[in-house]
């Protein structure tokens, strides 16, 4: 079996973030989202994987991930020119995943899942599709699916009057005849090939479709506040403490914190759970529980939780915590004593910056 993420999104609600790397690969808990699916399809026992890239961040996945060696996979990427919908990406894939089954995965969902147990179900049941349920209070955001004694009678892709409140999430299981489904849908509403209509077109056709309500599932749906989420949610699953830097006597550490190679804490608390990457400075500094720091960061004499800190930034001398923040890589945050007293901003495109009155 043959996986397919879909990652033609164009990320732009996470701008500036999303303009130096795409969405699926800005770092939650110092690992790229997308990493944490490809390994959980790695464990399913599947090898070859096709990302679907649109033609802007194509690079930045071919950077970050390569040929996909380094987890152990065989990554191809398909360039969809533009976003037509999920069902396009799926029928532009079509040379890559040839006659085989495969598995679909949306790039802006995290499910933490067994797939291998569903790919059983799949292959047991001689199912034709099968996809993953939720349930959710906003169902008319969703495509959506209707159960009768535990079978897919319906689905309906962001119904105004929503038949059930089981959202279809970013997994999917195909046998090749989506194809023959694919080619004989009409663009939405919304101008999209959906795979919620070649799904129904199986249905009506009287194809087995099978399916499975799951919990602990987490979708981006762009917005700051979800990476902050999706970083506390895999830092809550932290069950234990690594120390490869050095803490000085000055210090105190608590709860589960991770600490990298090369970094130094001195005279600072750290409150896990918390994750600090490789080269990273913490002096006379409060760091408190859920935050992220990747690498070659340095902190100073500040104070800040339940934040993302990318790369090689610098947080120093601030008077007011930092709390739920996304601090870009190689960015600044510092305050200064010089005159006139006032707030200097140098600002990045789309950027947002709250201070307290
Ligand atoms: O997240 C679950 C929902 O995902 C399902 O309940 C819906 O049935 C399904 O249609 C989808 O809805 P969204 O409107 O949330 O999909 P979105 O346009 O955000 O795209 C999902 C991912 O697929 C995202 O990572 C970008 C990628 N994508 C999207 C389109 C439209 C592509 O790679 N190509 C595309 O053409």
């Amino acid at each position: 079996m043959k996986a397919l993420i879909l990652c033609a999104g164009k990320g732009t609600r996470l701008r500036p973030l999303t303009f130096t790397n795409a969405k699926p690969l800005i770092p939650i808990a110092n690992k790229p989202t997308i990493v944490y699916s490809l390994e959980m399809i790695k464990k399913a026992g599947i090898n070859d994987v096709g990302i679907v890239v649109n033609p802007d961040n194509k690079s930045d996945f071919e950077t970050t991930l390569g040929d996909g060696s380094s987890l152990g996979l065989n990554i191809t990427y398909i360039v969809q020119e533009e976003p037509k919908g999920l069902a396009h990406a799926v029928a532009i894939s079509e040379e890559f995943l040839k006659d085989e089954e495969f598995l679909m995965y949306l790039g802006d969902n995290l499910v933490t899942v067994d797939l291998g147990k569903f790919i059983k179900e799949f292959d047991n049941n001689d199912m034709d599709s099968f996809i993953l349920l939720t349930p959710v209070e906003d169902p008319s955001r969703f495509g959506i699916a209707v159960l009768k004694d535990n079978k897919v009678i319906r689905v309906v892709e962001k119904p105004k009057d929503p038949p059930s409140n089981l959202a279809i999430i970013g997994v999917y299981i195909f046998k090749p005849i989506v194809f023959e489904a694919i080619k004989n849908i009409k663009p939405s509403w919304r101008g999209e090939l959906e795979i919620t209509d070649a799904i129904q077109w199986l249905l009506e056709n009287n194809k087995n479709v099978g399916a499975h309500i799951v919990y602990g599932w987490w979708k981006d749906t762009g917005k700051p506040e979800d990476l902050i989420e999706a970083n506390r949610k895999i830092l809550e699953q932290l069950k234990e403490s690594k120390n490869e830097g050095i803490v000085y006597e000055n210090s105190s550490i608590h709860g589960n914190v991770i600490i990298g190679k090369n970094s130094r804490i001195l005279n600072s608390v750290i409150r896990g759970p918390v994750i600090i990457g490789d080269n990273v400075l913490i002096s006379d500094s409060y760091v408190g529980p859920y935050t992220s720091i990747g690498e070659n960061v340095t902190i100073e004499n500040a104070e800040l939780e339940n934040s993302i800190i990318l790369d090689k930034a610098t947080i120093a001398h601030l008077e007011t915590r930092l709390d739920s923040s996304i601090i870009g890589a190689n960015a600044t945050v510092i305050s200064s004593d010089s005159k006139p007293k006032s707030i200097k901003l140098v600002i990045g495109d789309y950027s947002k910056i709250e201070i307290p009155r």
